[in-house]
């Protein structure tokens, strides 16, 4: 992918991370760092003491020493360790996070709030370090790095073959509930930049890609993106050392920007709040979802389960409701209900049934799915967005091959979790989530000729599933949101539909 596009640029000299300057480089940087990055919203080493830092590579982006008041620009990619405690409570966890840094003699007060620190030793001493995104001078440099193609130091810049973004477009940084950062240009494009990297193609770009290339408009499709070389990359989760060749990281995707798209959940929540029709949206969800597996099914390698597999998936199953009843006492109750349907799972596979699998979105729900209106006004159009997976799972995890209805099954949730978390509840409340998933359903299997609700085994238990990890993650995370998933909990252990 990325050897398509030979680098025009030679690659650069990094001064401040050559050695002997690398290491005093991270001496003068180690403690900001050591402090500053657990109170990120992206860092998931949250509750543990970090244990160290390590520097896997450093670029000079824009030079950070010179003098007058051109800001310095850093790219960092920062290998953490938790401190270790009792290896059999939870092993050490090695992760690698991108950091890009300004560096100013003195910080104008807008970018006051973007201040990381001021190192006290090294090469940056006295300076101000901080966000860089934050500064327009800064995340404007780096849009024009990705309209050019062409390597400095560990990393590489990749037009899209035939994408047009102009220059100078300004910049605005993202400021929600997000798991990484994105930078929105001139309404025009967006850059998400991956905090939490692993060695491989990330899902967000490999899937998309694929699926522009295929002449999806479910997706907009890549224009640019950016990627480290690095000789000795981080491990990743569950790879054998020798599966560990040096794979570039996928650092940052530039997609068109969809203006005037609301996603998903803010309109189920307008419909729930106006009691408004919401069905023929979802009806057209469907399609859209279906839409996305046909061709990614196409496009990608596919699979099929077999008895072995399946009863490994139901057993994995089995396995994480008994790690969320031990951790959260209130799904005791129903642990025997909602073993039946892994129980199921598992005689569909000994009859004989079977699964097809493909590569999936692997976090579908309405957050990740934008509405936008159509400008010929022809209606308006679903597209889905964030093709990453569940962060928190290894990058070979998440790239494998899965049944379709596991995304359902999380669309499915995700329409019972906006009716659940809606205030008046009552009986209007369920009538709408019962009709907007069995419109989805609907939807669905028009337009790939595959009804999730024929394969009923599959479905409850991934949604079943599903149900435990929210449990997990809201007792964890939000215990005023528990009640949500409890409810599903209910009725699944039932064996209700
Ligand atoms: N192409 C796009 N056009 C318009 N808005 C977008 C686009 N991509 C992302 N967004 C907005 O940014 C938010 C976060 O993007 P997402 O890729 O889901 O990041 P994260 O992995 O942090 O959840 C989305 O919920 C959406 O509001
Ligand atoms: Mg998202």
């Amino acid at each position: 992918m990325s050897e398509s596009s030979p680098p025009r640029t030679a690659p650069a000299r990094t001064p401040l991370a050559d050695a002997p300057q690398g290491g005093a480089l991270l001496r003068s940087l180690t403690g900001l760092l050591a402090r500053w990055l657990p109170g990120q919203r992206w860092f998931a080493g949250k509750g543990r003491p970090m244990g160290g830092l390590t520097l896997v590579a450093a670029t000079e982006l824009l030079p950070c020493t010179a003098q007058g008041t051109t800001p310095g620009l850093l790219h960092l990619l920062i290998r953490t360790r938790a401190e270790e405690g009792d290896p059999a409570q939870a092993p050490p966890s090695v992760d690698c996070y991108q950091v890009l840094l300004g560096v100013r003699p003195a910080l104008p007060p807008a970018l006051g709030p973007a201040l990381v620190g001021r190192p006290t030793e090294g090469p940056l001493r006295g300076r101000a370090v901080y966000e860089a995104l934050h500064d327009p001078r800064l995340a404007g440099l780096l849009l024009e790095r990705l309209r050019t193609p062409g390597r400095i130091g560990a990393l590489r810049f990749t037009p899209a073959p035939g994408a047009s973004v102009p220059a100078g477009l300004p910049p605005r940084v993202l400021t929600g509930e997000q798991s990484n950062s994105s930078v929105v240009y001139g309404d025009a494009h967006i850059l998400k930049l991956f905090r939490r990297v692993s060695p491989g193609v990330n899902p967000d770009l490999e899937l998309p890609l694929a699926l522009a290339e295929a002449g999806s408009d479910r997706v907009p499709a890549p224009a640019a993106w950016f990627e480290a070389h690095v000789q000795e990359p981080p491990p990743d989760g569950d790879r054998s050392p020798a599966e560990r060749a040096p794979e570039p990281l996928t650092l940052g995707v530039l997609t068109p920007f969809l203006g005037g798209s609301v996603d998903g959940w803010q309109l189920a929540l307008q419909s729930l709040g106006h009691r408004t029709d919401f069905t023929s949206a979802s009806h057209s969800l469907g399609r859209a979802t279906a839409e996305v597996h046909t061709a990614l099914a196409g496009a990608l390698p596919t699979d099929v389960l077999r008895r072995p597999q399946l009863e490994q998936t139901a057993n994995g199953m089995v396995e994480r409701l008994t790690e969320a009843t031990a951790a959260v006492p209130a799904l005791r109750p129903y642990g025997s209900g909602l073993r039946r349907a892994y129980e199921a799972l598992g005689a569909f596979a000994r009859r004989g049934g079977t699964c097809p699998v493909q590569r999936l979105h692997g976090d579908l729900h309405l957050g990740q799915v934008l509405l936008t209106p159509d400008p010929r006004g022809r209606g308006s159009h679903w597209s889905v967005i964030d093709f990453e997976g569940e962060p928190a799972r290894p990058l070979t995890d998440r790239r494998r091959p899965g049944p379709p209805v596991r995304d359902v099954a999380g669309m499915l949730r995700s329409f019972d979790y906006a009716a659940c978390q809606h205030r008046t509840g009552g009986p209007w409340v369920e009538e709408w989530s019962r009709a907007n998933r069995a419109a989805y359903c609907r939807g669905y299997a028009e337009a790939s000729g595959n009804d999730p609700l024929a394969q009923r085994e599959l479905l409850l238990a991934y949604e079943t599933d599903k149900a435990v990890y929210e449990v997990l993650y809201e007792a964890r995370h939000r215990p005023a949101w528990l009640h949500v998933p409890m409810a599903a909990i209910r009725r699944l252990a039932q064996g209700a539909d």
